[in-house]
């Protein structure tokens, strides 16, 4: 079974690739960190103790707080316009009886790592801040972390926040620039695979007809909170009855690697320029000299990845 830590700003896609962990086949969630982004850190730590309340009460993941804000910049607002007010579509679940445990972020993934070397990988979903941090307490993380996958960045699409950003990288640029030149065994999924797997109302309809009977109120707050994502898709985005499972892409990539071609580049984040910071510069030269060596995701069986995502539930 593969061993992960989840770090997160719980939003709507978080909360989905949170859902699919808990109900996938070979995988331990070892723990929950989350960070600023989508929502404050707060609302994201209370987000997911309540989707654990709502899909495995019993468990008792440990949850951990993490960064309220980028290591260096002033914080630029949040993504509610994306996620709604409370990050998870506004869809009120019930409260937890958990408490969050008395660890930062950064701490747990630190002991962790350093308590089972070589067997944890990090799913980071959110800004890099906490992991940045993680590497400030710990310089030798890298060498204890079975692997760490990103979901951030984007090659050879448009970013979603400026022309050439992801919202992960441009959240935090300098955290993601020394994230990716620390010398982790990382694997970035970017937005230019991400947006290949939609998931529809067709595939909300296929869940609400064929999940299992025990999955029904998770899929109940799929199909709310998927309402909010869906608008802003086809508002901003025009995506028709649809939205990208960016989250769920990395996580299911953690889990599954084949879903996905990947290919070795040598990258920086770029975190000084007015109209490029949080944009991953790739040196595709034949003789690549800027950055270090990352595995990035080119392409994804996005039929298959959504298939595997939906499975889990029926
Ligand atoms: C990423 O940004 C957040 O809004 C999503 O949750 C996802 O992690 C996509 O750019
Ligand atoms: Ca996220």
């Amino acid at each position: 079974k593969t061993r992960i830590i989840i770090d997160c700003d719980t939003g709507i896609d978080d909360a989905l690739a949170i859902l699919y962990a808990l109900r996938a086949p070979d995988v331990v969630v070892e723990g929950i960190t989350t960070v600023f982004g989508n929502i404050g850190v707060e609302q994201a730590a209370d987000n997911t103790l309540r989707l654990l309340a709502l899909a495995r009460p019993e468990a008792e993941i440990p949850v951990a707080l993490g960064a309220s804000q980028a290591l260096v910049r002033e914080l630029r607002g949040f993504s509610q316009h994306v996620h709604g007010e409370n990050g998870i579509g506004d869809v009120q679940l019930p409260p937890s009886n958990q408490r969050l445990v008395s660890e930062t972020a950064a701490e747990f993934i630190v002991r962790l790592a350093d308590e089972n070397p070589g067997e944890i990988v990090l799913v980071t979903l959110g800004r890099l801040t906490n992991l940045s941090l993680a590497l400030d307490l710990d310089p030798g993380l890298k060498g204890k972390l079975k692997k760490v996958v990103v979901m951030g960045g984007t090659i050879f699409k448009p970013g979603n926040v400026t022309p050439v950003a992801e919202a992960n990288l441009w959240g935090d640029p300098e955290a993601a620039d020394r994230v990716f030149t620390s010398g982790l065994p990382v694997l970035m999924v970017g937005l230019d695979v991400t947006l290949k797997t939609l998931i529809t109302t067709e595939h909300l309809e296929l869940l609400k007809r064929y999940g299992r009977e025990d999955n029904q109120a998770i899929i109940e707050f799929m199909d709310k909170s998927l309402q909010h994502y869906f608008k802003f898709y086809r508002d901003a985005n025009y995506v028709i009855n649809g939205a990208p499972l960016h989250d769920p892409l990395a996580l299911m990539a953690a889990l599954q690697p084949d879903l996905l071609t990947c290919r070795q580049m040598k990258v920086r984040v770029e975190h000084q320029g007015e109209h490029t910071s949080g944009m991953v510069v790739a040196d595709l030269r034949a003789q690549p000299r800027i950055g270090e060596f990352i595995e990035v995701a080119v392409d994804v069986d996005a039929q298959r990845a959504v298939g595997v995502f939906l499975s889990a539930f029926m």
